[in-house]
């Protein structure tokens, strides 16, 4: 089967890391004895677009994406350009405009690597953040300057929108997946305590949603004692719920938690498959190292396999994680995560452990 693959690399590390999951995923087809081949099709979209076209994708982009199998995103964003504009014109407006609005983040410890929270060897962390992703807090809703109030006095307003369908559709594919899964143990996070109406509206969703899942425990937790309870108790999580803001935070923590920021895998989902889904490393352009060759690709790779998983290939998705904890056992680290492999170097070992 030939599966085609849409590359946005985009801006800093996301080009280099994105080079290096295409890399090792051509390795894997190579070795696939013909069960499948990628045909890439890159877009140079990001802020060097947009300093040339005033834009960061071209005119009718989308549609330009719709055929394909899978988006393949590095990351987007540059200093030159504010945040709000390159997020949402390239990756909101492709999460927003395909409809992908179930985002899973893992968070697994991967042996070798030590992080702040692996005090000991066998401390275990296998979880995984399932974001709303086309509403809530990121909806875009909202405004500057109403009510056309004087200099200094300016007033923005920036809505969350909840709606019964969006927490339900997310809630299910919570509960669908917990049930894959050993401990089958959902997590909801909100803060209607604080915020009355939407998270009032998320709460009595996810009740409701639950009753259809007998055999999934479940329980609720606030914002705010979540972020404690990720470091305090993370073994009391399975999957954990979350609105889009929610969970965007709550998952670099996960990722830190894990080890670096570089190691986190993210797929950005339309479930239904009406179109593309989309996948990316959690992390960032990373400006601050970008063009150094020293950036982590196991994101990139993870995000990867969830791909392969997607797209009805489990078993080559298992080896590209077994391939990433192999690389990573045999002590083959990048700089984030404490060692002094390149990207190169760690591509290398992770394409010569999928082949061992
Ligand atoms: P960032 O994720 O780019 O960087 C945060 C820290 O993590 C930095 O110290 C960076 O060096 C490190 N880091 C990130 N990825 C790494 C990797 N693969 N290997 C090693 N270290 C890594 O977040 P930051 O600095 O807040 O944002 C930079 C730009 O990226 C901004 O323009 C922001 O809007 C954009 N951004 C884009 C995202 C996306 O496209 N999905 C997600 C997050 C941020
Ligand atoms: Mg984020």
């Amino acid at each position: 089967k030939t599966i085609r693959i849409a590359a946005i690399p985009g801006d800093g590390v996301g080009q280099e890391v994105v080079a290096a999951g295409r890399m090792v995923l051509d390795a894997l087809a190579e070795d696939s004895n013909g069960a499948f081949a990628f045909e890439w099709t890159e877009f140079p979209w990001g802020s060097d677009y947009y300093a040339q076209h005033g834009r960061m994708m071209a005119e009718g982009g989308l549609e330009q994406l719709r055929d394909f199998d899978a988006i393949y995103f590095g990351a987007v964003g540059w200093p030159t350009i504010p945040d709000h504009i390159s997020l949402w014109g390239l990756r909101l407006a492709i999460c927003q405009g395909f409809d992908q609005w179930a985002n899973i983040r893992p968070v697994k410890f991967l042996p070798g690597v030590t992080s702040p929270m692996r005090k000991a060897d066998d401390t275990e962390l296998d979880w995984v953040v399932v974001r709303e992703n086309s509403e809530g807090e990121y909806a875009g809703m909202g405004g500057r300057n109403l009510g056309g109030r004087p200099p200094g006095g300016e007033v923005a307003v920036q809505s969350a929108i909840f709606t019964e369908v969006g927490c339900e559709r997310i809630m299910r594919f919570a509960f669908d997946l917990a049930r894959t899964r050993t401990r089958k143990h959902v997590t909801s996070v909100t803060k209607s305590n604080a915020q009355q109406y939407g998270m009032v509206l998320w709460d009595d969703v996810f009740n409701r949603v639950a009753k259809d899942y007998p055999d999934v425990e479940v329980d609720s937790c606030l914002v705010d004692a979540m972020a404690a309870r990720f470091i305090l108790q993370p073994e009391s999580l399975d999957v954990v719920v979350a609105s889009n803001l929610h969970a965007d935070i709550l998952s670099d923590l996960g990722s830190a938690m894990a080890g670096s920021l570089g190691l986190a895998a993210s797929a950005n989902l339309n479930p239904e498959r009406r179109t593309p889904s989309m996948f990316e490393p959690v992390h960032g352009s990373a400006p601050d190292i970008a063009g150094q060759g020293i950036a982590n690709p196991i994101g990139a790779v993870g995000s990867a396999a969830l791909m392969m998983e997607h797209l009805g290939f489990p078993a080559a998705a298992e080896r590209l994680n077994k391939a990433i904890e192999g690389t990573t056992a045999a002590g083959v680290l990048p700089r984030d995560l404490g060692g002094n492999a390149t990207t190169e170097e760690v591509t290398s070992a992770i394409i010569d452990n999928l082949q061992a």
